[in-house]
């Protein structure tokens, strides 16, 4: 299997590169695998969130053998993010993973940045007028949304190391 990937801000391909380092796999950007991934290969493709939907996922389940998908987003993960990406995002069968990659907002433009900025307003008011009473967790939140950050951990692979795991069974 090889792990083909896009990456706007560079979270995914931190991922999709720790990956393919601990599993011993090929990884590829979308931009370049065609040609270079062999149409008998599989494919785990890994794609930032945009407004909900897995950036390049339609290019790459039309054009490769896509065995399981990864979308990459700020959001913390949860059931219902999950839940979300398999309703928005054909895979034509494969499973769905979600990681927390981060929030660049200087390395995207600044249409890019107000739609963000939109789809955060209620949680960044919410949290500012919590003033003084935020949690030290809530500062880090606001934080986040305002000056962006990092949450790519190498933990967080540990549900697609363990179905890779089984899939080489
Ligand atoms: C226009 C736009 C829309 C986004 N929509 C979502 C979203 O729906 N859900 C989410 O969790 N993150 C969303 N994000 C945040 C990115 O998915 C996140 O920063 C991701 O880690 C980027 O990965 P990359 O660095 O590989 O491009 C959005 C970012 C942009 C610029």
């Amino acid at each position: 299997m090889v792990i083909v990937y896009r990456s706007n801000t560079g979270f995914t391909k931190e991922y999709a590169e720790m990956l393919g380092k601990a599993e011993k796999m090929k990884v590829c950007p979308l931009a370049e695998a065609q040609g270079k991934v062999g149409p008998g290969e599989t494919v785990f493709f890994m794609g930032p969130l945009m407004a909900g939907h897995i950036a390049g996922i339609d290019q790459a389940v039309r054009q490769f053998a896509v065995k399981g998908v990864c979308g990459v987003g700020m959001s913390p993960a949860s059931p219902q993010v999950l839940e979300t990406l398999a309703k928005a995002n054909y895979t034509n069968g494969a499973p769905i993973f979600y990681l927390q990659g981060g929030w660049a907002p200087k390395k995207v433009g600044w249409l890019k940045r107000r739609m963000v900025g939109m789809a955060t307003k209620s949680m960044r008011e919410s949290l500012r007028n919590k003033g003084s009473r935020r949690t030290p967790e809530e500062d880090r939140q606001l934080d986040f949304l305002l000056h962006g950050g990092s949450f790519v951990a190498f933990e967080n692979l540990k549900a697609i190391q363990e179905w890779m795991e089984e899939l080489t069974m």
